[in-house]
C-alpha cells in the first residue's frame, strides 16, 4: 500500500509503532521495521544520550530498514540532556523523529539541516496546525482513546480525524485506538494516511517487555483503562490496577490541592518495575482502551501481515462490494 507516509518515510505499510516508555527499545522498533513498518526508539528510556546512541547502533544491528526515534517533550524542572540527546540521534544516522509533549520548534532546524524527517503527535487540530506551521513534516493525531496522554479536551478519533483532513496539508497518521485492518481502512477513510499503534506492539513477541504486562492487555476489556492525573492538567490514560484506585482516592480527596508530590509513590520510577519485572501492581503505567480489541500476542511480522491482508480484503471485497 502506498500513502504519503510511506513515501515520506520510505517504508513499505503505512504503520508507525510510537515511542513507548520502557518498550521502545531497539528489538521492538528493529521488529516493526523489518516487517515493513516504521519502528520507533523511546529516546529517553536511555538515561543518557551515550546510552542512547548505543540503543541506535543495536537497533542499526538488527535492521537495514529506517527507524526512528521519539523525543518526549515533558515540562520539567530538570530537563533532561535534550541537546545531547538530539546530537546522539544526528551522529546515529537517524532519518526519522517523533516529537510529542511541548511544541518541538527549538529543535526542528538543527533536525532538519541533518535531513531528518519529523512527524509530531499531539491530540488536537489547533497544535497540529502549529506544528505545520513550524516546519514538521507529518503528524500523528492522537484521539482521545489513545494510551498514554490524550491531552485535556477528550475529542475521539472519529471526530478528531477527519477535522485534521479538513485543516491539515501535511500528512498525519491516526494515533489510538488502532489495532487491526479495520483500523486502518476507517483511518484511512477519514482522511489519515496510516495509523500509529503503542498498545496493540505491546502485546507481541518481540516487544520487551515481562510477559505479565502482554497478559494483562491480552485479559483488559475497553472498560478497564482510567485517567489520572486530570487535576494536574497532565492527563495520561493507563490500566485499572490497585496503585491506580489510590491514585485517584488522593484525587478525590484533594482535589484542586493535589500535587504532584502527593502521587509520586504511584507514578514516579514505576515502569522498570512494571514492564521489566512484571509486577503489574507497582504503579500507573499507559494502556489504550484499544485493550479490548487485543486477544493475541502474535510476532509483528503476524501482526503486521495480518493488519495489511485483513485491510486489503476490506477495500476490494466488502466495501468493493457494497458498490456493485
Ligand atoms: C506503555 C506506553 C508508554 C508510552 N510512552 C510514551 C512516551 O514515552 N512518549 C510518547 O510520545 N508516547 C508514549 N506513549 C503513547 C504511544 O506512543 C501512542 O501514541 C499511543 O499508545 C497510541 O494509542 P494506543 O495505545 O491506543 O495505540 C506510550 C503508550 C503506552 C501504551
Amino acid at each position: 500500500m502506498q500513502t504519503r507516509i510511506t513515501e515520506l518515510f520510505g517504508i513499505e505499510h503505512p504503520l508507525i509503532q510510537g515511542g513507548m516508555h520502557h518498550v521502545g527499545l531497539a528489538e521492538l522498533a528493529a521488529a516493526v521495521s523489518n516487517a515493513g513498518g516504521l519502528g520507533i526508539i523511546t529516546g529517553l528510556t536511555q538515561r543518557t544520550p551515550k546510552l542512547l546512541a548505543q540503543e541506535i547502533a543495536r537497533c542499526r544491528a538488527m535492521t537495514d530498514k529506517p527507524f526512528g526515534v521519539n523525543l518526549t517533550f515533558l515540562p520539567s524542572v530538570q530537563p533532561p540532556d535534550y541537546p545531547g540527546y538530539v546530537r546522539a540521534i544526528i551522529d546515529g544516522g537517524v532519518k526519522v523523529v517523533e516529537t510529542a509533549g511541548n511544541n518541538p520548534q527549538q529543535w526542528l532546524p538543527v533536525l532538519k539541516e541533518a535531513g531528518i524527517k519529523v512527524i509530531h503527535k499531539c491530540t488536537s487540530v489547533r497544535h497540529a496546525l502549529k506544528a505545520q506551521s513550524i516546519g514538521c513534516d507529518a503528524i500523528s493525531v492522537d484521539g482521545f482513546e489513545c494510551g498514554g496522554h490524550p491531552g485535556e479536551d477528550d475529542v475521539p478519533n472519529f471526530i478528531l480525524l477527519p477535522r485534521a483532513a479538513q485543516e491539515l496539508k501535511i500528512p498525519f497518521v491516526a494515533s489510538g485506538g488502532m489495532a487491526d485492518g479495520r483500523s486502518l481502512v476507517a483511518a484511512l477513510a477519514l482522511g489519515a494516511e496510516g495509523i500509529n499503534m503503542g498498545t496493540r506492539f505491546i502485546a507481541t513477541q518481540e516487544a520487551p517487555v515481562h510477559e505479565n504486562v502482554k497478559q494483562a492487555i491480552v485479559a483488559a476489556t475497553e472498560l478497564d483503562t482510567r485517567l489520572v492525573m486530570r487535576p494536574l492538567r497532565n492527563t495520561e490514560r493507563v490500566l485499572h490496577n490497585a496503585a491506580v484506585e489510590r491514585l485517584l482516592a488522593k484525587e478525590r480527596a484533594l482535589g484542586a490541592s493535589l500535587r504532584f508530590e502527593d502521587i509520586l509513590p504511584e507514578v514516579a520510577g514505576v515502569y522498570p518495575r512494571i514492564m521489566q519485572q512484571g509486577d503489574m501492581e507497582a504503579g500507573a503505567w499507559s494502556c489504550g482502551m484499544v485493550a479490548g480489541l487485543i486477544h493475541d500476542v502474535p510476532t509483528v511480522e503476524q501482526l503486521i501481515n495480518a493488519i495489511m491482508a485483513q485491510a486489503h480484503a476490506l477495500i476490494t471485497e466488502r466495501l468493493a462490494a457494497m458498490l456493485r
